[in-house]
């Protein structure tokens, strides 16, 4: 289950996200907003990570207009590691070393064919499990 939430900003892009995770058979909870008027990002942020960290989800999909201020948001609770994505390298890279659990998107920075492409690059990448890589996780959360 995927957890998927945006604000204004990210409406449209969430949209049309939501139909191609539906196209590709993927369960999903939308957990707002649910139109295009002017919410705060940081309530939807909130959202997903709370899903995710009480394992209802495994994964979430955050957008706003840009993705940083869900990103900041949600990367204030330990135990999220949110990546702002606008290239299917980087998306590929966060699962692969810091096995990101939410993706971030800028509803107003891209497009809906490449927001297509991250999502399933980064649904579809496991992490590496690299000892190296793991090591460096754990050491995010310590004070
Ligand atoms: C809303 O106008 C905008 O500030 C928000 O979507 C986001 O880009 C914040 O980081």
């Amino acid at each position: 289950m995927i957890a998927i939430a945006s604000d204004q900003g990210g409406y449209e892009l969430k949209q049309s996200v939501m139909e191609h995770l539906k196209e590709r058979g993927t369960e999903y909870q939308d957990l707002g907003s649910y139109g295009p008027e002017s919410v705060d990002y940081p309530i939807y942020a909130r959202k997903v990570a709370n899903a995710v960290l009480s394992g209802e989800c495994e994964k979430g999909i955050l957008i706003c207009g840009t993705g940083i201020g869900v990103s900041i948001q949600a990367n204030r609770f330990p135990g999220i590691r949110a990546a702002l994505c606008s290239d299917c390298f980087s998306a590929e890279a966060t699962r692969l070393h810091n096995d990101a659990n939410v993706i971030c998107l800028g509803g107003r920075v891209t497009g809906p064919g490449l927001a297509n492409k991250l999502v399933d690059t980064f649904l579809d990448t496991p992490f590496s499990g690299a000892e190296r890589h793991q090591r460096r996780i754990n050491m995010i959360d310590e004070k």
